[in-house]
């Protein structure tokens, strides 16, 4: 897999979380230049920083671009920095997510349209204006992480999982119109993996799921950036519109 990636160009949104990190370094060792984004340009610097030092030898640049995609201008200025700065885009994951917890009785309109502008909106006008470029250089690959909540239906989690679903719906069919021009769109489905964001949730009910994953064990970010990184790849050519779960054997 070394060097795989050499030439090409991938925008990381939600580069500066748990997840995102890793598939930053992930894409960056197998030789991508990156874009990478998220709101707090402090921690992107961090990461370029970091990367930079793993390995000098590696050929690829890294570039940080802080946006917030509840900014309805924010992915069309993402993808034209990333063209001025590198004159195509090959990979886009979208990783950026808002999490949040809310019963469904308390779950108001303000709070759905604003998690549904990042989790879903900010990603389909990423894919709009990318696909292009993919078509343009014959080679794309699109990765939208989705979640286990969407298929699992967790309590509390409405907005969020319906916001992931509407996100698979999209990939699976967007997948169908570009299948025959180089272009794979695929999602990935974590289970309950170790970042900030699993904090996020009461620790009894993170406790009683954790009980029901037969691997008995959280999963760790980087067994998400592992698929990605293969999933970007041109040996994954033949995978596309699928949701591949991540998450230690737990579904239900
Ligand atoms: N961890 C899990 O158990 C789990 C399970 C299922 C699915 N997932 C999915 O995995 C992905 C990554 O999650 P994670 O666990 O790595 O979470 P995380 O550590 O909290 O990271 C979330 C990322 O999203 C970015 N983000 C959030 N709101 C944003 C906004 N308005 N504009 C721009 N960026 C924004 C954050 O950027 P800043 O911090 O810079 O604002 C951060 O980089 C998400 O799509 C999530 O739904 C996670």
């Amino acid at each position: 897999m070394k060097n795989t990636l050499n030439d090409k160009v991938a925008i990381i949104t939600g580069a500066t979380g748990g997840i995102g990190s890793k598939i930053a370094e992930e894409l960056y060792n197998l030789g991508a230049n990156i874009v990478l984004t998220g709101r707090k340009e402090a921690s992107l610097n961090e990461i370029k920083n970091k990367l930079y030092q793993t390995d000098a030898s590696k050929i690829g640049s890294v570039i940080c671009f802080p946006i917030d995609l509840s900014n309805n201008n924010a992915a069309a200025n993402l993808v034209t920095h990333t063209i001025s700065e590198f004159g195509r885009i090959n990979i886009l994951v979208n990783n950026a997510a808002m999490l949040d917890a809310k019963l469904f009785l308390k779950t108001s309109t303000d709070f759905m349209n604003q998690m549904l502008q990042i989790n879903f909106l900010a990603p389909m006008q990423l894919m709009q204006m990318s696909i292009p470029y993919m078509l343009r250089s014959k080679y794309g690959r699109i990765i939208n992480i989705t979640s286990l909540a969407y298929s699992m239906g967790d309590a509390g989690m409405s907005a969020y999982a319906a916001t992931k679903g509407a996100l698979t719906s999209l990939s699976k069919t967007v997948a169908a119109e570009y299948a025959r021009r180089e272009i794979t769109i695929n999602c990935i489905a974590p289970g309950l993996i170790e970042t900030n964001a699993l904090h996020k949730f009461p620790v009894l009910h993170r406790e009683d799921l954790k009980k029901q994953i037969p691997a008995n064990r959280y999963g760790r970010p980087e067994e998400i950036a592992s698929l990605v990184g293969f999933l970007a790849s041109q040996k994954a050519s033949y995978i596309n519109g699928q949701v591949i779960h991540v998450n230690g054997g737990l579904y239900r």
